[in-house]
């Protein structure tokens, strides 16, 4: 038995060096058309920041463990292809800003059909609209090479930042299939460590359906803590304490019920739109604007946050340094693709405040090319004013005490736990005053900070 995975990204990365820990005796490829991926991959500087993955690829890299190029050579040796390659949202032509981009998956199906010999089974590993197997199926098939295959739909359920420990201890593992030898195949690969009762197997279209609509079910709690976080800065009600009243009750659950600036990453917003499409696609008009309404709820979060900052400082942040704490989408991750940060400070900078961003984990260049997106049009091009701010308005700090020095205010807009010990006495000697903290993650200390002296104001929070 031989695996390959096509896609050396947040999920393949992670996945197949877990498959390759717990599996010592299957030799474990992954590939990608990223030569610097692949070169990180195989140094001692990984592509992605998670924590635990190093360890983990450390053990089983170089033992059964390969991570390269060599997208053929991979496709022949192996018996499973999963394919882990990035869906993200149309960006032109029909179903632009909402349906899957389905071109990588294809080529990555066609270039199977080219080169593969004798019997394969192909993993849906990336998250797909319902029914791309039968597309799958019907170009794996007109391959002339004479080969045979079985598609599965094998979702992926890892969070980052907690990657490790979901892939070592998933609540389920969801395996959809036709063929029973094929799925068996799959399920004797997971239960070498998961138990047999927690791998699930369904038909193709449910496991498929299943990933985008658990995505869009835990989306649409945080929109809905977040649209309640709005009623209570106008009410006196905290919204922690209504999380924590609602989540006690066993049918409602305590977990993500956590008042933020907006959830980001490169899930949740696209595979709802996604799910949005198709349900405009199947006619199903109801269905599809009420789950747009948790991606609407969403961007509204995001934009009053901004405007919020604006409003309290007197109505105008035009040439006052702000520091803003944290860049990447949640605390343990260097991804940023959607993080509710790129948002907020695009509307900061659209207010002419000027910036100090830090993030223990984002890179420099990172943060940069991302404003510079998000002022951008579909095509890419930025206004000269829109450069220019993100080219002098905005600095990048090695710490947050260096980002709050002689600002005006502090925006927290992820939840790195350092945030949550820093010398704050001394941080505010260091401020303009007064020294405003906009919590977009409710992580600093209300009570402390407003001895010292600070205006604290937090999410779901009223007044200072
Ligand atoms: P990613 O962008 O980090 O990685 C995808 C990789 O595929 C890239 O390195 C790209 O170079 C490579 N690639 C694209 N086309 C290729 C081709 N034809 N041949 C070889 N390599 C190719 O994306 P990701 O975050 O790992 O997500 C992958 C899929 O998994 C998506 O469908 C996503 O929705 C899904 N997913 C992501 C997460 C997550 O937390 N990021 C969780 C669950 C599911
Ligand atoms: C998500 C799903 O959780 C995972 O199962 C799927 O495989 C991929 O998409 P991910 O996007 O990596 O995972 O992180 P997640 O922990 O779900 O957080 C998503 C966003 O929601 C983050 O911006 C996070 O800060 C925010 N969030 C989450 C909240 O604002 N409040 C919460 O209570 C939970």
């Amino acid at each position: 038995m031989k695996i390959c995975c096509i896609g050396a990204g947040y999920v393949g990365g992670p996945t197949m060096a877990m498959i390759a820990k717990q599996c010592p005796d299957i030799p474990v490829h992954v590939v990608d058309l990223n030569q610097e991926r692949i070169d990180a991959w195989n140094s001692d500087s990984l592509p992605i920041y998670e924590p635990g993955l190093d360890e983990v690829v450390r053990e089983a890299r170089g033992r059964n463990l390969k991570f390269s190029t060599d997208v053929d050579a991979a496709i022949t040796e192996a018996d499973i292809i999963f394919m882990a390659v990035n869906t993200p949202t149309k960006t032109f032509g029909v179903g632009a800003g909402r349906a899957a981009n389905l071109e990588f998956v294809e080529k990555c199906a066609r270039r199977i059909a080219e080169v593969a010999e004798g019997h394969k089974i192909v993993v849906e590993k990336s998250t797909l609209p319902v029914r791309t197997a039968e597309a799958i199926k019907r170009i794996l098939g007109a391959g002339a090479s004479g080969a045979t295959f079985d598609v599965l739909s094998n979702p992926e359920f890892l969070a980052e930042g907690t990657a490790i420990d979901d892939l070592l201890d998933p609540d389920r593992v969801l395996i959809g299939g036709e063929s029973t030898e094929a799925i068996e195949a799959l399920v004797n690969v997971y239960a070498r460590w998961v138990p047999r009762e927690q791998i699930l197997t369904t038909n193709l279209w449910s496991s498929e359906l299943s990933k985008l609509t658990a995505n869009a079910f835990l989306a649409q709690r945080v929109s809905s803590i977040n649209a309640i976080s709005a009623l209570c800065e106008a009410t006196e009600a905290d919204v922690d304490e209504v999380a924590r009243a609602i989540g006690m009750d066993s049918r409602i659950g305590p977990k993500f019920l956590k008042a933020s600036v907006g959830f980001g990453g490169s899930c949740f917003q696209k595979d709802i739109l996604n799910l949005v499409y198709l349900c405009e696609h199947f006619g199903l008009r109801e269905v599809a604007a009420y789950w747009e309404q948790v991606v609407i709820m969403n961007d509204y979060q995001k934009r009053r946050f901004a405007e919020g900052i604006c409003r309290t400082m007197f109505s105008t942040v035009s040439d006052k340094k702000i520091a803003v704490w944290g860049f990447a989408f949640k605390k343990d991750t260097n991804d940023t693709r959607e993080s509710a940060a790129i948002y907020v400070c695009r509307d900061l900078l659209r207010e002419r405040a000027r910036l100090a961003i830090y993030d223990p984990q984002v890179p420099e260049a990172k943060i940069r090319a991302d404003l510079i997106a998000s002022m951008s049009n579909l095509a890419g091009e930025i206004s000269d004013l829109d450069r220019s701010l993100v080219e002098k308005n905005v600095t990048i700090v090695g710490d947050g005490y260096e980002a709050a020095k002689d600002a005006h205010a502090i925006a927290v807009l992820t939840e790195w736990d350092e945030f949550k010990t820093l010398d704050y006495k001394k941080i505010y000697g260091t401020m303009k005053a007064p020294a405003f903290v906009f919590d977009g993650r409710n992580v600093v200390d209300r009570k402390r900070l407003t001895e010292i002296g600070f205006e604290v104001f937090g999410i779901g929070k009223s007044g200072v």
